[in-house]
């Protein structure tokens, strides 16, 4: 599905000087797998996320996205596979609160010229919602939901176009650890039914333990890490880096 190969990435700070965020990243994720990312605050989880989701490129390395060198794209081609492909959740819902929860949901068809028929659209995104079980809401405004029911049409509203990849930046982030669990079981369960890779960022361990492969980004670079070494760090409480 998409593979990045000696990924590097340098942002310039507002003196001028240049600060490496990321080297030598490789990556490789194919369609229904779900892998986590972990690291400690300003390791760079975002970043990474975001030159996955072709928000940002890389500086160095490449990156292809089912057989597209995304570097070769056009800035209007990448937006325009950004939409079809990506599906985001992050920790902020960013609802439009003045809108329903099915008005939110049926944002993203707006522009989809497969979806210009009103009918077409609202059905697609109350199937969505019932999706996510939240069929009984469809005219909820967002203050009259909770907060993991926000996140519910936040994700309802991101898988919409049947995105291939599902990124989700601290799903789980404003949410109890109950809901935070049930928040994944359900994004693990829709990539499933769309044959999506997954891919959650999380600074809480016991949430990346849940991912086939995890992740930890140390020093700028990604290593893999067992489940065994994620349960030693949960046991240990040792929520920094997972010892090599
Ligand atoms: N455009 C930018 N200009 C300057 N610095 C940046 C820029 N983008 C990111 N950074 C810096 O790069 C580092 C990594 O940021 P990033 O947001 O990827 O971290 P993170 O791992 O997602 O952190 P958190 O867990 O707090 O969300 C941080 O030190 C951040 O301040
Ligand atoms: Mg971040």
């Amino acid at each position: 599905m998409f593979e990045l190969t000696g990924v590097a990435r340098t942002v310039t700070l507002q003196n001028g000087k240049p600060l490496p965020i990321l080297r030598g990243i490789d990556l490789r994720v194919e369609g229904g797998e779900h892998i986590s990312i972990v690291g400690q605050s300003g390791t760079g989880k975002s970043t990474l996320l975001n030159i996955i989701g072709m928000l940002d490129l890389p500086d160095e390395g490449t990156y292809i996205f089912e057989g597209k060198d995304v570097a070769r794209l056009s800035e209007s081609k990448r937006a325009a596979l950004r939409g079809t492909s990506f599906g985001f959740v992050f920790q902020q819902f960013n609802l439009f609160n003045a809108r329903t929860a099915l008005q939110n949901v049926e944002a993203p068809l707006l522009y989809s010229s497969s979806s210009k028929d009103l009918f077409r659209r609202s059905r697609l995104a109350a199937d969505m919602l019932d999706l996510v079980g939240l069929g009984d809401r469809l005219y909820a405004m967002p203050s009259q939901l909770s907060g993991g029911e926000q996140q519910r049409v936040a994700i309802a509203r991101a898988l919409v176009r049947r995105p291939h990849v599902i990124l989700a930046d601290e799903p789980t982030g404003a949410l109890d650890v109950e809901t935070g669990n049930r928040v994944i079981d359900l994004l693990e369960e829709v990539a499933h039914e769309m044959n999506s890779a997954l891919v959650v960022i999380s600074h809480d361990m016991q949430v990346a333990a849940r991912a086939q492969r995890i992740y930890q980004i140390v020093h700028g670079q990604l290593h893999e890490r067992t489940h065994e070494q994620i349960d030693v760090a949960l046991t240990t409480r040792q929520f920094g880096e997972v010892e090599e």
